[in-house]
């Protein structure tokens, strides 16, 4: 199984939640890219704070390392509020739900990481919580066990998740407002990688930000940690300064290739090219041919390797794509065309 501390993993590692802080950006103005999102957050902001009361609950979609806490932190800091921050998976019984809520104050925010992992009895206590700022809390056991309802100050819940698909219904209607993040662009990566630079104290030329940039899978949290490897063999092997050349060396001895795949991504083209024909094969059997958790393949791998077109999903499984072929120098055998209305 993968090491959760590997550079190319956009999970947050122990390192972003510490040193990593100080690189998110503190305001809307001063966050880069997702554009729309953005603009539909400021008018909501503008709009809560003009009537004086928290915003619509929040449903921030997308794959990990993209932003979608520091989104959150964002609108805490832009309405002035609080905001407690935890994860679906963190929350084991309904009576820490319960707790959570019942000490939020008026107009905080709730961020809830991964909100597609609440456990079901977790989830049931936050369909009130949104609806009407109450829970009801069971008092007493047996047949003299009565349901009382508790108010809740009003607050927001922000929710998070890599698998908008995987949310049951009850909850993702509840959210006022659903804002999916997309794959950053090469030219927004290398306006993150120069911010962050300066942070750092680190000089970089704008090839060396753009070369970070185009292989940091349109992935701000991955960019960020390449850009403080990079910095290190610039402060050895070069003269301090981040160039093109210094970047290229520092990715090639990170094992990161010419499009920023890993050897996961490498390792899982080559098995659907190499051991099921090209495809199509299941997400399952491709978890064990790589030795990846079907989970990490599915929320971690696959989307950039589909929004790039290297794979492809169909109802029979993944299918390796030309594209995917020709990266390995080969050339898509002629049977596949056989599978061509898969794709
Ligand atoms: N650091 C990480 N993500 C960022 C973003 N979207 N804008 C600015 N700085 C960032």
């Amino acid at each position: 199984m993968g090491e959760t501390n590997r550079i190319f993993n956009p999970l947050p590692s122990e390192e972003d939640r510490t040193l990593g802080k100080d690189l998110r950006p503190s305001s809307l103005d001063e966050y880069i890219g997702q554009r729309q999102v953005k603009e539909n957050l400021k008018v909501f902001i503008e709009a809560a704070k003009a009537r004086g009361e928290p915003i619509d609950h929040v449903l921030l979609c997308g794959p990990p390392g993209l932003g979608k806490t520091t989104l959150a932190m964002i609108v805490a800091k832009e309405m002035g509020v609080n905001i407690k921050i935890t994860s679906g998976p963190a929350i084991d019984r309904p009576g820490d739900m319960a707790a959570i809520l019942t000490g939020l104050e008026k107009g905080d925010i709730l961020f809830i990481d991964e909100i597609h992992r609440l456990h079901p009895q977790v989830e049931e206590v936050l369909y009130p919580a949104m609806e009407d700022y109450c829970i009801d809390v069971i008092v007493g056991q047996g047949p003299g066990a009565k349901t009382l309802r508790v108010k809740l100050s009003p607050f927001t819940l922000i929710g998070a998740t890599t698998r908008m698909g995987m949310l049951t219904s009850p909850l993702r209607s509840r959210f006022g407002v659903i804002l999916r993040l997309d794959f950053y662009t090469p030219e927004e990566l290398t306006l993150i990688v120069k911010r962050s630079a300066a942070i750092l104290g680190v000089e970089i030329d704008d090839e060396g930000a753009f070369e970070i940039a185009r292989r940091s899978r349109g992935t701000p949290r991955i960019a960020n940690r390449l850009l403080k490897r990079v910095r290190d063999f610039a402060q050895v092997k070069g003269k301090g300064i981040i160039t093109k050349e210094i970047a290229d060396m520092a990715l090639k001895m990170m094992e990161i290739d010419e499009a920023g795949f890993d050897s996961v991504d490498r390792k899982l083209l080559l098995a659907i090219i190499d051991h099921f024909n090209g495809g199509p094969v299941g997400i399952e059997t491709l978890a064990v041919a790589v030795g990846e958790e079907k989970r990490t393949l599915e929320e971690v791998y696959e989307p950039y390797l589909i929004q790039e077109g290297y794979i492809k999903k169909t109802p029979r499984g993944r299918v390796a794509t030309e594209k995917a072929y020709r990266f390995f120098g080969r050339v898509k055998p002629k049977q596949q065309t056989l599978f061509m209305d898969d794709l």
